[in-house]
């Protein structure tokens, strides 16, 4: 445990938290502003029950002696500093609001998830949108679920959708998401998370966004394609209609990637097994079944598709790639 020796001191507050992560069906990529990690494009997302993180926060004030460095630790792995500074110092803004009293404290915050980190499987969106929950939890201040996105969104933009259940959206430009329509909208709506690679990704989304935004050729089309994307995507979702859903769903990944595979050097987070899994949706669309695709800042596919077909969808997945890991998913809850 943290708040042992020194940490136990000047302890005076602890808070816990679980979040579900955001998978985007139209993707957030490139920022309008990298020092507010305001997000250049709209992004609509699931948040997806069966995957979560969880975290503990410990916040004890600073006596004058023992360390009074803040500490993330993510699977018991002290994290880099700068990483999180810029939410820790808002953290902070916000406190002295609500509590001019309590301003010298240290952070400490460990975190777990049950799925691989910094992997393409969001596990920033969760890991940001618990922290913030469980900061505030240990403060002991009430924060309203948009301002605890918009802390969130300093630490990934991608974890201001986490804050709330069901279909979520990101405005560009904005601050704060905001939910769409709850868990409850779409009973039949699955989302099956496969898991092809555990290593961490080769580079992370804020520098392989930044190389895009300045390098590729594509990027302002890329900016203004989403915003129709996304206009014709909230209709298909508004009427449950996955037919229509599916094929927008695919664009706005592929052209995410268009993109970044135009920028230099290019970012290229594909594997093989990940245009395998590709060819087999196809394979399977053909078919008749309705497995819309889509991919993130890393090698996984992650498939859409309605409860009546995960069954057959599952069993081709096993006798063309035996070793990969399926987990199925429902649109999941705002974090607890
Ligand atoms: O929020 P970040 O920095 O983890 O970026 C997320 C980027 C994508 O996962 C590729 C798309 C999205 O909207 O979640």
């Amino acid at each position: 445990m943290i708040n042992e020796g020194n940490d136990r001191r000047g302890f005076s507050g602890y808070g816990h938290s679980t979040a579900h992560p955001s998978l985007a069906l139209i993707k957030y990529w490139g920022k309008a502003d990298s020092v507010e990690n305001l997000p250049a494009t709209p992004s609509l997302a699931v948040t997806l029950d069966g995957l979560k993180t969880e975290t503990s926060v410990w916040i004890s004030l600073n006596t004058g002696s023992g360390n009074t460095a803040d500490a993330v630790f993510i699977e018991g792995v002290l994290q880099e500093k700068k990483r999180f500074e810029p939410f820790f110092r808002e953290f902070r803004r916000l406190l002295e609001k609500k509590k001019p009293d309590f301003s010298d404290f240290t952070i400490k915050a460990e975190s777990s998830s049950n799925f691989p980190a910094s992997a393409g499987l969001a596990s920033s969106s969760s890991g940001f949108a618990a922290l913030a929950c469980a900061c505030s939890g240990a403060a002991g201040v009430e924060l309203s679920r948009d301002v605890l996105s918009a802390l969130a969104r300093i630490g990934s933009a991608s974890a201001a959708r986490s804050l709330y259940g069901g279909f979520t959206s990101l405005a560009e430009g904005k601050r704060h998401a905001k939910q769409l329509f709850n868990e409850n909208w779409w009973p039949e709506f699955r989302i099956i998370i496969l898991e092809l690679e555990k290593k961490p990704k080769e580079i992370s989304s804020r520098k392989a966004m930044e190389q895009t935004r300045i390098t590729s050729p594509y990027y302002n089309s890329w900016v203004k394609d989403s915003v129709v994307l996304m206009n014709e995507a909230e209709t298909a979702l508004g009427n449950r209609n996955l037919e229509i859903l599916g094929p927008i769903i695919r664009k706005s990944y592929l052209r995410m990637f268009a993109t970044m595979f135009a920028a230099d050097p290019p970012v290229i987070y594909w594997k093989p097994i990940s245009l395998g899994v590709i060819r087999l949706c196809e394979e399977m669309r053909a078919e008749g079944i309705s497995v819309w695709e889509t991919m993130d800042a890393g090698p996984q596919v992650k498939l859409f598709c309605t409860e009546n077909e995960t069954g057959k969808i599952l069993s081709r997945l096993e006798a063309v790639f035996p070793d990969i890991r399926a987990r199925v998913c429902t649109p999941g809850s705002a974090p607890v």
